[in-house]
């Protein structure tokens, strides 16, 4: 049985090839049926709207079936149910059961209590492989994933897009520099990792020190739901905004990313500038996910 977890789980060939066969799909157009009879329980215990939305999409252009749970409200986890009892159910009406969770490591548990794959659709602050592939998948659209700089700006310690992309970047040529509010810089445990697996890393205390060097300026919201309290968020809230005065000298190949919903980090004036590929990486998703679906469920 196979789980997709972790971007850390998934080796450079495996990513590649998902990333090979998503392209596949999105030039045959998403005519497909490889997973017709099949059906996947789709439980989201977080607000989402691309990655839930996505996968019911790829589902359906796979010929295959959704079930949902959409809140904790919603399902008889509110009446005191442990997650590994109501995995343990579901995994017995579907074929593989797509999860997103507010606690880090839920996705980890639920594939222990699981008879089928589970697919992390994202884990508290921990990881987010199906967002991480969509956006290599990005990247790879627009440049070779070798001997490029790719900036990371905003919460980096807690946006799970960010960790799990910064990894899966580790597998390529590529530089990476962050840029973080003071207090949001990138988790010590995921730098020195990184550092270990041979990335070059650069820690940056401004944008415009760096944006004229990168590739790839991958931004992110800040994360106001996983603060402890509401004076913490204030500290740093609105302390950073791309907009077309910032992007006035930058590499003419320069894209623009960010895994969205965005808050204010970008201002809609840049939507229209050739380097916004925000909106065609959350197209994206569809392929990627198709691909990722037909990898388990097959
Ligand atoms: N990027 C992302 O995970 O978006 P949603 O929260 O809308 O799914």
């Amino acid at each position: 049985m196979h789980h997709i977890i972790s971007i850390k789980e998934l080796e450079t060939e495996e990513i590649n090839a998902l990333l090979n066969k998503a392209e596949k799909i999105s030039k045959e157009g998403f005519v497909r049926r490889t997973l017709e009879d099949k059906l996947v329980a789709l439980l989201f215990f977080e607000p989402s709207t691309r990655t839930r939305m996505s996968f019911s999409a790829a589902l359906s252009r796979l010929g295959g079936d959704v079930i949902t749970v959409d809140s904790v409200e919603g399902s008889s986890i509110s009446k005191g149910e442990t997650l590994a009892d109501t995995i343990r159910v579901v995994s017995s009406y579907v074929d593989a059961i797509v999860l997103r969770h507010p606690k880090e490591g839920a996705a980890r548990l639920a594939s222990n209590f699981s008879t089928v794959p589970v697919i992390n659709a994202g884990d508290g602050a921990g990881q987010h492989p199906s967002q991480t592939l969509l956006d290599l998948y990005t990247i790879r659209e627009n440049m070779p994933l070798d001997n490029i700089d790719v900036g990371l700006l905003g919460d980096l310690r807690y946006g799970r897009t960010s960790h799990s992309l910064s990894y899966a970047l580790s597998n390529y040529n590529v530089r990476i520099h962050t840029i973080a509010p003071k207090g949001l810089e990138m988790p010590a445990a995921l730098n020195e990792e990184l550092i270990e697996r041979g990335i070059e890393l650069v820690h940056h205390d401004n944008l415009q020190d760096v944006i004229n060097e990168l590739d790839v300026l991958y931004v992110t919201r800040i994360q106001r739901e996983r603060f402890p309290d509401s004076a913490s968020y204030a500290r740093v809230a609105y302390s950073y905004r791309i907009t077309p005065e910032i992007l006035n000298n930058v590499r003419e190949n320069l894209i623009l990313m960010h895994p969205l919903p965005r808050a204010g980090e970008i201002d809609p004036a840049v939507d229209s500038l050739p380097y916004a590929k925000y909106f065609r990486q959350a197209e994206n998703g569809v392929p990627v996910r198709m691909a990722m679906l037909e990898e388990v469920i097959l």
